[in-house]
């Protein structure tokens, strides 16, 4: 049984068309050779009864001897390689009727058609078994007479073996070619095959080691085709999920790490104060460290579940208009950012009376999220600048600063969940590289749009377009 591969099945559907428009091919030329050269047969035996005829017109008439009639005919003969007989007949047999004729000189076909051509007829069979000859042979008979008067008949007997040594023989090289024509075609067609399928065989291999877990390299399909265009996307789904794997790996080393550091100090202070390691007087210094322990892990928790519960389409927004310029003030007074420990500069740039159509409450989360980025990524004395400007159909704001700005390889990434540029900075910063993540979803469920400039060293400037 054939295996049931794409392989198999373009191989042998050609090899099968190709056999089977060969072997049409071969018959039909077989055919028509055969009937050719029957039929080329039949032409020179015909040509060679006029020339007959003439002869014995002339014996007649006593140009020519006896003799010399019998050697032309010997050549005629020989030349068409074929027996000439020719029969005279007396008028008085001729009269009767019933043509009596010695039955067993003749074969029985050549009574019947020997009646017609003294009836004027000529008669010829292309191929036709002879008890004489004991052999098939071509058959020609013509009537001679003078004017109107049949006074005989001519015939022409061609043994076919040689006709048939010769059939045979073009027959032979009608099939051989045949032969070869598959033969080489079904090479070529395995070939073409072969590079058809590579690049599926390819992405088989590909496939399978891919979903066992095997880290694979950018499969190489070049044929140009669609082919390639898939090779190209599983290529492209691959490294997504390759990237998509390497983040959740550092998101649960970073969120096990993040979760551990603040428990282990937790459990160290809570352990001394039972211990009787710390004074009394002592507690509360202590638990307020711990409280601020505590309160980090409340965010790192509650940003984890933010951030699930937006992806699986949780939250629900809940819009009205508000005055985009007093918000912002609200923010920058309610978290504290002016008056920061690193003494950045943050101005603010919002036309009075500006209104926006959204969820306010998101509204607030996002922008905190930008603007803490940019105070924990901008050095001591930076400046942070936040400008508000009316758009078509909506508004636009754009946080920038002068801090440390984003590497051109780490921009692409940065909206991606957990990802983070400075991974060795992790500890002192203590993101978890979903801020930007869960900002650009809810920008989005508004209806907007966020993007990201950067140049490293030099700053940073996020815009978000905000309709409504
Ligand atoms: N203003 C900025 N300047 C320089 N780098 C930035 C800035 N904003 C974001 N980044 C880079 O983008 C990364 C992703 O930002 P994101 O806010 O998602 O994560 P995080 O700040 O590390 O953690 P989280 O906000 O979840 O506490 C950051 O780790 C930082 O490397
Ligand atoms: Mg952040």
């Amino acid at each position: 049984m054939v295996k049931k591969t794409i392989f198999s099945k373009l191989f042998f559907t050609y090899l099968i068309l190709i056999i089977a428009v060969m072997a049409v091919i071969a018959v039909l030329l077989s055919y028509a050779f055969n009937n050719y050269v029957f039929g080329e047969k039949q032409q020179e035996m015909r040509a060679a009864a006029a020339e007959t005829v003439l002869l014995l017109g002339k014996y007649e008439q006593a140009e020519i001897t006896y003799s010399e009639l019998n050697d032309s005919l010997d050549i005629l003969g020989s030349m068409t390689g074929s027996r000439i007989y020719a029969i005279r007949l007396n008028p008085e047999v001729l009269a009767n009727k019933n043509l009596v004729l010695d039955k067993k000189l003749l074969d029985a076909y050549l009574f019947e058609d020997l009646k017609s051509i003294l009836q004027g007829k000529e008669v010829s069979r292309k191929k036709q078994y002879s008890d004489r000859f004991a052999a098939d042979v071509a058959f020609l008979g013509v009537p001679y007479g003078q004017g109107n008067m049949i006074e005989g008949a001519i015939l022409f007997f061609a043994p076919l073996d040689e006709i048939y040594a010769y059939i045979q023989k073009i027959n032979m090289i009608i099939w051989c070619s045949a032969l070869a024509a598959v033969i080489l075609s079904g090479i070529m067609i395995y070939l073409a095959a072969l590079k058809i399928t590579r690049p599926l065989k390819i992405m088989e291999e590909g496939a399978i080691q891919l979903a066992a877990g095997e880290q694979i390299n950018d499969l190489a399909v070049h044929s140009g085709d669609e082919l390639e265009k898939m090779a190209k996307a599983f290529n492209n789904m691959k490294n997504q999920i390759s990237t998509a794997e390497n983040m959740r790996r550092d998101f649960m080393a970073s969120v096990s790490h993040d979760l551990r550091t603040p428990l282990t100090s937790i459990n160290g202070f809570v352990q001394g104060m039972l211990d009787g390691l710390v004074k009394p007087q002592d507690y509360p210094k202590y638990l307020n460290i711990i409280k601020t322990e505590t309160n980090r892990l409340m965010g790192l928790t509650g940003e984890i579940l933010e951030s699930a519960k937006i992806q699986s389409g949780e939250i629900t927004l809940t819009r009205k208009y508000f005055l985009v310029g007093n918000t912002l003030e609200e923010i920058l007074e309610s978290t504290g950012m002016r008056e920061n420990p690193k003494n950045i500069e943050l101005m603010m740039d919002c036309p009075d009376g500006l209104e926006i159509y959204a969820d306010q409450h998101r509204f607030k989360q996002i922008l905190i999220n930008i603007l803490d980025n940019a105070l924990k990524y901008t050095g001591k004395n930076g400046k942070i600048k936040l400008t508000v400007t009316p758009e078509d159909g909506g508004i636009k704001l754009s946080v920038q600063d002068n801090g440390k700005g984003i590497a051109p390889q780490d921009l692409p990434f940065i909206f991606e969940r957990f990802y983070r540029a400075d991974k060795s900075r992790q500890e002192v910063e203590g993101g978890t590289g979903l801020g930007l993540n869960i900002t650009k979803m809810l920008v989005e469920q508004h209806g907007g749009r966020i993007s990201a400039s950067s140049t490293y060293g030099q700053g940073t400037e996020i815009v978000i377009f905000f309709p409504g």
